[in-house]
């Protein structure tokens, strides 16, 4: 995202081993992208030429104006991460962490540069998805939020703001409700893998794709949200109140939708379909542009 918007863009991992797949996997992917005409070969090697690699962090910080943090989802790894990352880069830059559930306030407590520290949490695989929650600490500068914001927009990115922390987030919540029903139809039997991801794929995603919860109901009533939830307001507490609960995940039920799953998709191996997926992806964004809506 980064070097596609023209950064010099400086990798580091403390496993060297991880920098050489995420290259490698960069250069796979640019040549796919030539190969489908999504970009030239001259922009396939600037792009390639403004990612380097680095084996020491502060060789890594030197110049940044912007960090995009993606160590491990774990409290105390990321706060010894931020105490390193703090004290090794230049005061004004903007420590950004790809966390997807876990606080700023507690990462960056105690830090003398906590004020420069945000969640910026991206949405897989980040190159072709455009939305990142952003969000503050307690100590996080507003003037920081701002400057996040206005370079995560200006690299391609659609900044999301949030007010304040909540564990997972907007997305990550959202997506656990949907994944908590449907895990409980199929575990109850009410319908087959494929029926239930198929009142996605083939109903509600369709709209899903051009707009949210509300902006959908506005347009399924002619009075739009207020007609729409005053008139389905009971339907809609009789479903909530009755929705399933969490399902277990054991193992036994992980394995049977791993079956139906793999039979749905006719055994197609993964990276296949996440190339399609992505290029599908992209061309619903490039139709999107064409057709910005109101
Ligand atoms: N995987 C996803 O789909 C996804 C999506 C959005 C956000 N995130 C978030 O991104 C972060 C990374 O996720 P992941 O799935 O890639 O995790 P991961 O555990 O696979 O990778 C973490 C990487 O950090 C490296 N690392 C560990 N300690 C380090 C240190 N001190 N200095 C430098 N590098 C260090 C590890 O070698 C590893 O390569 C997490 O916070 C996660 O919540 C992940």
């Amino acid at each position: 995202v980064f070097a596609r918007a023209g950064y010099q863009t400086h990798l580091y991992d403390r496993d060297p081993a991880q920098v050489e797949k995420a290259v490698q996997w960069l250069a796979e992917d640019l040549e796919l992208d030539r190969q489908a005409g999504l970009l030239s070969a001259d922009q396939t090697t600037a792009l390639r030429s403004r990612v380097t690699v680095h084996d020491e962090l502060g060789e890594a910080l030197a110049g940044a104006g912007y960090v995009q943090e993606s160590g491990p989802e774990q409290l105390d790894l990321k706060q010894s991460l931020y105490a390193e990352l703090d004290r090794a880069a230049d005061p004004s830059t903007i420590l950004g962490s790809s966390t997807s559930a876990l606080d700023m306030t507690e990462i960056a407590a105690g830090l003398p540069g906590a004020r420069r520290c945000i969640v910026a949490h991206p949405v897989n695989p980040p190159h072709v998805i455009p939305a990142v929650e952003v969000l503050p600490g307690k100590q996080t500068d507003p003037a920081v939020v701002e400057r996040t914001c206005t370079f995560l927009a200006s690299v391609g990115q659609k900044p999301v703001r949030m007010n304040f922390y909540v564990h997972g987030f907007l997305l990550n919540r959202m997506q656990a409700a949907l994944i908590r029903e449907a895990v409980h139809l199929a575990e109850s039997g009410v319908a087959e893998v494929d029926a239930i991801d198929a009142v996605i794929r083939d109903g509600i995603g369709l709209r899903w794709a051009l707009m949210g919860p509300f902006g959908c109901a506005n347009t399924n009533a002619d009075g739009g949200v207020r007609e729409y939830f005053t008139r389905y307001r009971q339907a809609y507490l009789n479903l909530m109140n009755g929705l399933g609960p969490t399902p277990s995940f054991d193992p036994a039920l992980i394995e049977q939708l791993g079956e139906a799953t793999d039979a749905m998709v006719n055994n197609a191996p993964r990276a296949e379909i996440r190339r399609w997926r992505d290029k599908m992806v992209t061309k619903i964004r490039a139709l999107k542009k064409e057709n910005p809506g109101l």
